[in-house]
């Protein structure tokens, strides 16, 4: 049997495991994956070791994932871009391939939900590693513009300078958005402290989707702000978990699980 494993730290919460096993079997393939505690200064020494015990992948999660750029031996290109590595792949030659599923993951669920993307005018709100890993793979949809806002303008300055090449992004002071967006992404981690970024109400329409990549048994602020804005279309971020996890499955099998059974069996074990 195949291993694999997800290593963080914390990462007894990861929900991993449950993911890539229900994958496994829905799809007839051999896998174990396990959850890997790395202690803070100890993820290189943690990943040669399950290497050696025959580890064949894993997904990296919190706070390691530019450790796991680092270590990479080959980087695909929407990873370089991500400046992070959340699936390392062992190749045939022992090197390890460093992926950025994320992006993806979000993506496959944007559409999913039916989320128009192509020509869509999108407001990114926040500019840390989740927002970074998002942006090729947005960007990549050709929206008609991409609009980037964070607490600190400058982060999102950068983002916006450094992904110019791939599209038409620019970055916004939050007091400032402009109107009318079609889609609102929240990047964001303020829901842990219970917080949301107050946005003007002009910046939806009635039709405005908006999508939380956090998730949790309550209804996330962002999500709160935006039904108190009136809007109908509203999601969290749990079928982007899904989403990106069905992404490392493809790379490490070469099989796409459908990603809908176990976003419902996840669904039902937080309600
Ligand atoms: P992640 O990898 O989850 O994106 P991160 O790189 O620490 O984590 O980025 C967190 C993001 O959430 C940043 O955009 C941060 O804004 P700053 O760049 O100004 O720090 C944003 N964020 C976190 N807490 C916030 C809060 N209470 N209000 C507004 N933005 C917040």
């Amino acid at each position: 049997m195949d291993r694999y494993a997800v290593i963080g730290h914390p990462i007894k919460h990861s929900q991993s495991p449950f993911i890539h096993h229900q994958f496994a079997e829905q799809t007839g393939q051999a896998v174990d994956y396990q959850r890997l505690l790395a202690p803070l200064d100890g993820f290189d020494d943690s990943l040669n070791h399950f290497a050696r015990e025959g580890g064949k992948g894993c997904n990296i999660t919190v706070p390691f994932k530019t450790q796991a750029l680092d270590i990479a031996d080959e980087l695909t290109a929407r990873a370089e871009l991500a400046g992070a590595v959340n699936t390392l792949h062992l190749l045939a030659d022992g090197r390890w391939l460093g992926d950025n599923t994320d992006g993806a993951g979000l993506v496959m669920d944007l559409k999913r939900l039916g989320f128009s993307l192509n020509g869509a005018r999108i407001l990114l709100l926040g500019a840390g590693g989740a927002a970074r890993g998002a942006l090729s793979p947005l960007l990549a949809e050709q929206p008609a513009q991409l609009v980037i806002a964070n607490r600190t303008p400058a982060r999102a300055n950068e983002l916006a300078q450094r992904f110019a090449h791939l599209g038409n992004i620019i970055s916004a002071p939050l007091e400032e958005l402009g109107s009318h967006f079609d889609i609102i992404i929240n990047s964001t981690s303020a829901s842990l402290q219970g917080e949301t970024l107050s946005l003007d109400s002009q910046v939806c329409h009635a039709e405005t989707k908006v999508y939380d990549m956090m998730y949790g048994r309550e209804e996330t602020p962002f999500l709160t702000w935006a039904r108190e804005q009136g809007l109908e279309h509203r999601f969290d971020g749990l079928g982007m978990l899904v989403g990106q996890a069905a992404e490392s499955f493809y790379l490490w099998r070469g099989v796409r699980p459908d990603m809908m059974p176990v976003l419902e069996a996840l669904r039902a074990q937080l309600e």
